[in-house]
C-alpha cells in the first residue's frame, strides 16, 4: 500500500489524489483512454466533439502516447462532466440519478458542510521533481493549442491559480487562464472583480511583486472549488475540504511560501511585477466566442516562473471553453445549487429547482421553478436570481416557471415561456447590470474605447413564465396523456413500440 492509499483509507474519501481518482472513474466505466492523438487542436478537438455529442455530459478522456512526449506524459479532459463522476468525487447522497437530484444533493452538501482547513505536510508527491531557475522548461509538458484561432498554447485551462491577500493573509484559488510565453513565463488573464485580480492590484499599488503558484492535476474537488464564486475571505482550500468532507493536503512552496497542493501533478511558482505585461490571447471562451477583444490580443501580467515541481509521468489537466454545451456541466450544477441557496437565504419560499442551462454557458439563461404562494412571488424570485452573487455575472435571462415544468428540459421551458407568458405582462428588464469582458453582446468598440474590456454593462431580463397569480386556480388544463394512462400504455405496448416513457410524464 503506498502513502496516498494509506491516506485515503484513513479518511472518508474514496481517493486521495488525481491518480486514484482516475482509477475510480475507470471502475465506474466513465474513462476513455486515447493513444497517439496530437497535442495541438486534435486532443482538445476530440474532447470538444465528444462533449458536444453528449450535450455536455461525457466520459473523462485520458490521452497518452502523445507524439513528441514520453509515454506516460498524459492529458486529461472532462473531469467532472457527469452526474456519476460528480457524485463519486464528493460522495454525494443522491435521491435519484437525474440532473436536478444532483443539484439538490450539491445544495444539501453546501448547506451542511463546514469549512475544513488544509492539512500541512512536510512533503508530498509533488516534490518528486523540483527544478529552479534555468533548469525550468515548461515545454517539457504537452501544453496544447486549444482552438484554431487561439493566439498561442495555454498552460493553464484546468488548473488553480494560488495567491495570498497582503492585508488579510488568506489564500485564494481561482481558475484564471495562463498562456505559455516561453520556457519560464506565462501570461495571466484575470477578469475585473476576480479575487486573484483584487489581490494583485493591492500588491501593485504598493509597488510590490504579486507571488502566485499555478497547480494542475489537483484533487478534482479543489479544482471545482477554484472555479466557483465563493465569498471574499473564504479560502478555496477550506471550502474544497468542506465540500469533499476531507481536508486538502498542502506543502509550503519553496519559493513563494504559498500552500501548494501536496499531491498535485504539476505546480509552478512565480511572480508578476507592476507594469510588466505581454500581449495575451486571443483564446476561445466559455460563451462560445473570442469575446474578450475579438481576435486582438490584450496586455496582461506576465508570471515569471521561479520553481517547477512535478510528479513523474504527470497528468496535465485541461478544459476546453468553447461554444456551449462543451465542458460546463459541473459549473451548471454548482451555480444552480448556489443560486437556489441564495434565493432561500433571501427569503424566497417554495423554490422547487434552479437550473443554469448549459446552452447559455451556465451564466446567460437560468431557470427557476417554484410553487407560487402569493402575488409577486415569481417576480421576486426572478429579480433576486438575476442579481444575487452567484447569478449576477452577465446573468442575461432568468426564466421563472411553475413547478410542473422540467427546468432541465429546454422543450418544456420554451413551452412554458411561449404559452404562459405575455411579453407586455411578463418581461422585466433591469439596466446597467454586471457584465464582463467575455460578454459577446457588448460591442467591440465599447471594449476597445474604454481601454478596459471589463468596463462593460448589460441589461438583464426576467421572463416570468408562471401562470398569472390572479387566475392560477383557473389555469387551463394541460392536454397530455396522464401518468396513469401512460403507465398502462407502456406496460401493454412499450416493448412492441420500443417506448421508453420519456414522452409522457
Ligand atoms: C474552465 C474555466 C476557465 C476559466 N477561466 C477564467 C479566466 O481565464 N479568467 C477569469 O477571470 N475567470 C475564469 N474563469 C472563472 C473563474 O474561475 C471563476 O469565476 C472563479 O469563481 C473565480 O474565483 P474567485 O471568485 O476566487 O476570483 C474560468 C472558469 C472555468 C470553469
Amino acid at each position: 500500500m503506498n502513502a496516498t492509499t494509506q491516506n485515503a483509507k484513513a479518511s472518508n474519501a474514496t481517493y486521495s489524489d488525481l491518480r486514484e481518482w482516475v482509477e475510480q472513474v475507470d471502475r465506474l466505466g466513465e474513462l476513455t483512454t486515447i493513444r497517439g492523438a496530437d497535442r495541438d487542436l486534435e486532443i482538445p478537438g476530440i474532447w470538444e466533439t465528444v462533449s458536444r455529442e453528449g450535450g455536455g455530459i461525457a466520459p473523462a478522456l485520458l490521452f497518452d502516447d502523445i507524439p513528441g512526449y514520453p509515454a506516460g506524459f498524459r492529458i486529461l479532459f472532462g473531469e467532472l462532466e457527469s452526474v456519476r463522476r460528480l457524485a463519486m468525487t464528493l460522495r454525494l447522497e443522491m435521491k435519484g440519478a437525474d440532473i436536478l437530484s444532483c443539484v439538490r444533493a450539491c445544495r444539501d452538501r453546501l448547506r451542511k458542510m463546514t469549512l475544513l482547513p488544509p492539512r500541512k505536510l512536510a512533503s508530498g508527491a509533488i516534490s518528486e521533481n523540483v527544478e529552479s531557475g534555468s533548469e525550468i522548461d515548461l515545454y517539457k509538458f504537452p501544453v496544447p493549442q486549444h482552438h484554431e484561432q487561439d493566439g498561442g498554447r495555454f498552460f493553464g485551462t484546468g488548473h488553480c491559480v494560488i495567491s495570498r491577500d497582503p492585508d488579510e493573509g488568506w489564500v485564494n484559488l481561482g481558475t484564471y487562464r495562463c498562456m505559455l510565453l516561453d520556457r519560464r513565463s506565462l501570461c495571466l488573464h484575470m477578469s475585473a472583480g476576480r479575487d486573484g485580480r483584487t489581490m494583485m492590484n493591492k500588491y501593485f499599488t504598493r509597488g510590490e511583486p504579486f507571488k502566485v503558484a499555478v497547480a494542475l492535476g489537483t484533487d478534482p474537488a479543489l479544482y471545482l472549488a477554484s472555479t466557483m464564486t465563493i465569498p471574499w475571505g473564504v479560502s478555496e482550500y477550506d471550502f474544497a475540504g468542506g465540500l469533499k468532507g476531507d481536508p486538502m493536503e498542502v506543502i509550503e512552496g519553496p519559493r513563494t511560501k504559498l500552500p501548494l497542493p501536496a499531491n498535485a501533478e504539476i505546480v509552478v511558482e512565480g511572480e508578476c511585477r507592476p507594469g510588466d505585461t505581454h500581449l495575451e490571447g486571443p483564446f476561445g471562451e466559455w460563451a462560445g466566442y473570442y469575446a474578450n477583444c475579438g481576435l486582438s490580443p490584450v496586455h496582461e501580467p506576465i508570471i515569471h516562473i521561479k520553481t517547477l515541481l512535478y510528479r513523474s509521468s504527470p497528468i496535465f489537466t485541461c478544459s476546453q471553453p468553447a461554444k456551449p454545451p462543451s465542458d460546463l456541466f459541473a459549473q451548471g450544477v454548482f451555480r444552480s445549487a448556489l443560486i437556489w441557496d441564495e434565493l432561500e437565504k433571501a427569503g424566497v419560499p417554495n423554490v422547487r429547482g434552479v437550473w443554469c442551462e448549459l446552452a447559455g454557458g451556465t451564466r446567460l439563461f437560468n431557470i427557476v421553478s417554484l410553487k407560487q404562494a402569493y402575488p409577486g412571488h415569481s417576480r421576486q424570485a426572478g429579480i433576486i436570481a438575476s442579481q444575487c452573487g452567484s447569478g449576477v455575472y452577465i446573468g442575461r435571462y432568468t426564466v421563472v416557471v411553475d413547478d410542473d415544468i422540467d427546468i432541465t428540459d429546454m422543450k418544456d421551458v420554451i413551452w412554458a415561456i411561449s404559452t404562459r407568458s405575455d411579453p407586455v405582462r411578463s418581461l422585466e428588464i433591469t439596466r446597467r447590470g454586471r457584465s464582463s469582458s467575455a460578454d459577446p453582446a457588448v460591442a467591440p468598440d465599447v471594449k476597445v474605447t474604454s481601454h478596459n474590456p471589463d468596463h462593460t454593462f448589460t441589461s438583464k431580463a426576467i421572463i416570468d413564465a408562471c401562470w398569472p397569480y390572479e387566475w392560477i386556480n383557473r389555469a387551463y388544463p394541460v392536454a397530455q396523456v396522464s401518468p396513469e394512462l401512460s403507465r398502462r400504455i407502456l406496460t401493454k405496448w412499450g416493448e412492441q413500440l420500443k417506448l421508453n416513457g420519456h414522452g409522457s410524464q
